[in-house]
């Protein structure tokens, strides 16, 4: 695995790459990685000839006030695991390059990014709108793979992709879990295993909620307040929002009669956790 720093360097080698005929299959991460990270880099190894990861802690997604000083770092571990699953390529910048002194410049995708996340956290989308049209203009893959974890990050990107005429597919993969249902996060790694017990209310809450959509209940007021109750029950959780909207177009949904995305934002002991589940009414199964 080779690292990369600088953006004009790994531009040079993805030109290269792209001379020669070969695809690329991209990642971009935070680091701090889990399996849930690592089965994306395992699904881009059979989309592409090539595999590029990026490791970056994108401060301009951060509101004043959030983790970014205490976001997790642990980049000699990250590069083992990346070893191990057979990556060309880390791309490693730091915020010098990838925001020099002039920086002026920033990417923003309208309204599905006023709900939600962005609701809660103003800014966040985008910082992710801008770093990730950056990285794709860096790192130029022909696929790139996103985790159905962040689904209104999915959203968001797949509709700056489209909008901004980038030529790359964007592919959503699943989102991998605990034993217990918690969304793997690296945030988790601030938890003991009795938080992380505590904290798979949420994905119990979201699952219950599927079920009583697969079951007939179309109000999604009835659906949300059943899974505050089984969220509100545990221990230690501050609901932020539970929310039903449509998963494609993140509408507001009052009557369930489609495809919906129940999604939930939850502190648990302080620690900020997001989590969705996909339901269609009158459906059972996964
Ligand atoms: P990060 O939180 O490091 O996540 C990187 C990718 O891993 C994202 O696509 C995210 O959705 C996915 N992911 C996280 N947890 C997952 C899980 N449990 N199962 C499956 N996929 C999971 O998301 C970001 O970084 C940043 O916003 C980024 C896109 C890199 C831009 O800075």
């Amino acid at each position: 695995m080779r690292t990369v720093k600088k953006a004009k360097r790994m531009q040079s080698l993805a030109a290269g790459i792209k001379r020669d005929g070969r695809t690329i299959a991209f990642v971009p991460t935070m680091g701090a990685l889990h399996e849930g990270h690592l089965s994306l880099v395992r699904r881009a190894r059979k989309l592409g000839d090539i595999v590029a990861v990026s490791i970056y802690v994108n401060r301009t997604q951060f509101g004043p006030g959030e983790d970014l000083k205490k976001y997790p770092r642990t980049l000699e571990r990250d590069k083992r695991l990346l070893r191990l699953l057979d990556v060309d390529y880390l791309f490693l910048p730091d915020d010098s390059e990838m925001y020099p002194s002039g920086y002026l410049t920033y990417v923003e995708t309208e309204g599905i990014t006023s709900v939600l996340e962005g609701k809660s956290r103003p800014t966040h989308f985008r910082g992710v709108t801008t770093v990730v049209a950056k990285l794709l203009n860096i790192v130029q893959p022909d696929v790139a793979v996103f985790g159905q974890k962040d689904a209104q990050q999915a959203i968001v990107i797949s509709r700056m992709v489209a909008d901004l005429n980038i030529p790359v597919k964007v592919i959503v993969a699943p989102t991998v879990r605990e034993k217990t249902g918690l969304a793997l996060s690296s945030r988790n790694r601030y938890f003991s295993p009795e938080q992380i017990r505590r904290a798979s209310c949420i994905y119990h809450g979201l699952k219950r909620g599927r079920e009583l959509i697969n079951s007939g209940v179309t109000d999604s007021k009835k659906v949300v307040s059943e899974i505050l109750r089984i969220i509100d029950d545990a221990e230690g959780t501050t609901i932020d929002y539970i929310s039903i909207n449509d998963a494609n177009t993140l509408d507001h949904v009052r009557k369930i009669t489609r495809e919906v995305l129940i999604s939930a934002a939850v502190e648990l002991d302080g620690v900020r956790l997001i989590d969705n589940i996909k339901a269609k009414p009158g459906r059972t199964g996964c």
